[in-house]
């Protein structure tokens, strides 16, 4: 398993989830559409691309595109049809109908330009249609197809704050919804996915409807057990020896499994045996790395048995509460609030409240 402090991970660099894959699976091979919720950095996408790789692997079609940088509703239309492009079944049949925006054949042009050609033709009166057409070639596909917008919310409030916003979020919503119901044998599942809420976003606009025919799954943070596992497997990947208590360690600093921060520390913390010339860290060093690197947790940096205290991440938004510990039992319930997203549905595995000695000690 190779660290990752950034990029979304998949396949052996993948760890844990199995609940949540089998959720989303389930879902997704019943030809439903869902909405894939949690807060920024807690794997959203890993999950997608992961449940993607796999599904791949049993002759699925898996499109993933990230529309973070959209800014309308032609630029979507042409990401889609890039994800499309390597699948030559589909866009061949898709290019057909565009032979006036470029004379070569699909195999001719990289999915770039595929892209660039695309969006070029498409305008204003346009992009319904195409886009239309283009999930209709999805559903005609042999076999099933699984397509993930990635960011699906960041764009919509890019879209809001500019000049006719509110009617051109409704329309485009609209339009998606519309455009999948049609072609809704089962064939076509979307997975739309976010950090910013869509559902208090379409409610402020007083459009929820808009949204109802996405099935909402919400991933939480990882266990105090996942946590301490996969910091011990990237430890044994990398050759790096622990000391008793280290994983266990880096999980009650955090106080919170979020999976980026889990990794974070770990090459945090293996930087910091690797500028010392060791091969070991100690749980000492779990202190002294967590207090230079301070993790955004708020101004306060706490020792592993820490005292009452009421902290916010400014990355995640997230506020842990009610942090207390015994010298007999020492235990945490960190409940967390989740801004933005309040009302998507929250799945049993969230929960955070983590018994002592739940962890299995981590060899070193
Ligand atoms: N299942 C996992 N196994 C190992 N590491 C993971 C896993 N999921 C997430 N991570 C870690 O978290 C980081 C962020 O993952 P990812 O980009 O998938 O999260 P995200 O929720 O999509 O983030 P963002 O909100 O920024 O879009 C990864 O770089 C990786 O370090
Ligand atoms: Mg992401």
């Amino acid at each position: 398993m190779r660290s990752s402090t950034g990029r979304w991970v998949s396949g052996n660099d993948f760890f844990g989830r199995d609940r949540e894959l089998q959720v989303l699976e389930e879902r997704v091979r019943d030809g439903n559409h869902v909405l894939l919720t949690g807060q920024r950095r807690m794997g959203k996408t890993s999950i997608a691309r992961e449940l993607g790789r796999r599904l791949k692997h049993e002759g699925w079609v898996f499109l993933f595109t990230d529309i973070e940088g959209a800014t309308s509703a032609e630029d979507v239309v042409a990401s889609i049809a890039e994800a499309v492009h390597p699948v030559r079944s589909i866009s061949a049949r898709f290019a057909t109908g565009m032979r006036r925006w470029f004379s070569e054949s699909v195999e001719e042009i990289g999915a770039h330009e595929f892209r660039v050609k695309i969006r070029a033709g498409l305008n204003e009166g346009s992009w319904r249609t195409f886009g239309e057409t283009l999930f209709g070639e999805c559903a005609a596909h042999d076999g099933p197809v699984m397509l993930v917008l990635d960011e699906l919310p960041i764009f919509l409030k890019r879209m809001l704050g500019e000049p006719g916003g509110e009617r051109r979020v409704d329309e485009f919503l609209s339009w998606l919804r519309g455009a999948l119901q049609a072609v809704g044998d089962g064939s076509l599942s979307l997975i739309v996915s976010g950090s910013i809420g869509l559902r208090p976003l379409v409610q402020r606009l007083g459009i929820p409807d808009r949204i109802n025919y996405l099935d909402a799954v919400r991933i939480g943070p990882w266990d105090r057990e996942t946590s301490v596992d996969c910091f011990g497997r990237l430890a044994v990947s990398h050759d790096l020896r622990v000391e008793e208590g280290v994983a266990e360690a880096v999980y009650d600093s955090l106080g919170i499994g979020i999976p980026h921060q889990v990794q974070s520390f770990f090459a945090r913390l293996r930087d910091f045996a690797v500028m010392r010339g060791r091969d070991c860290v100690t749980v000492a060093d779990v202190g002294e790395v967590y207090q230079r690197n301070s993790w955004g947790l708020g101004a306060r940096a706490t020792s592993r048995t820490t005292r009452r205290a009421s902290r916010t991440d400014w990355r995640t938004g997230i506020t842990l509460s009610r942090w207390r510990s015994s010298p007999r039992q020492r235990r945490r319930t960190c409940s967390y609030q989740l801004p933005d997203t309040a009302s998507d549905r929250c799945m049993p595995m969230c929960s955070t409240t983590c018994p002592a000695g739940s962890a299995r000690p981590l060899k070193s």
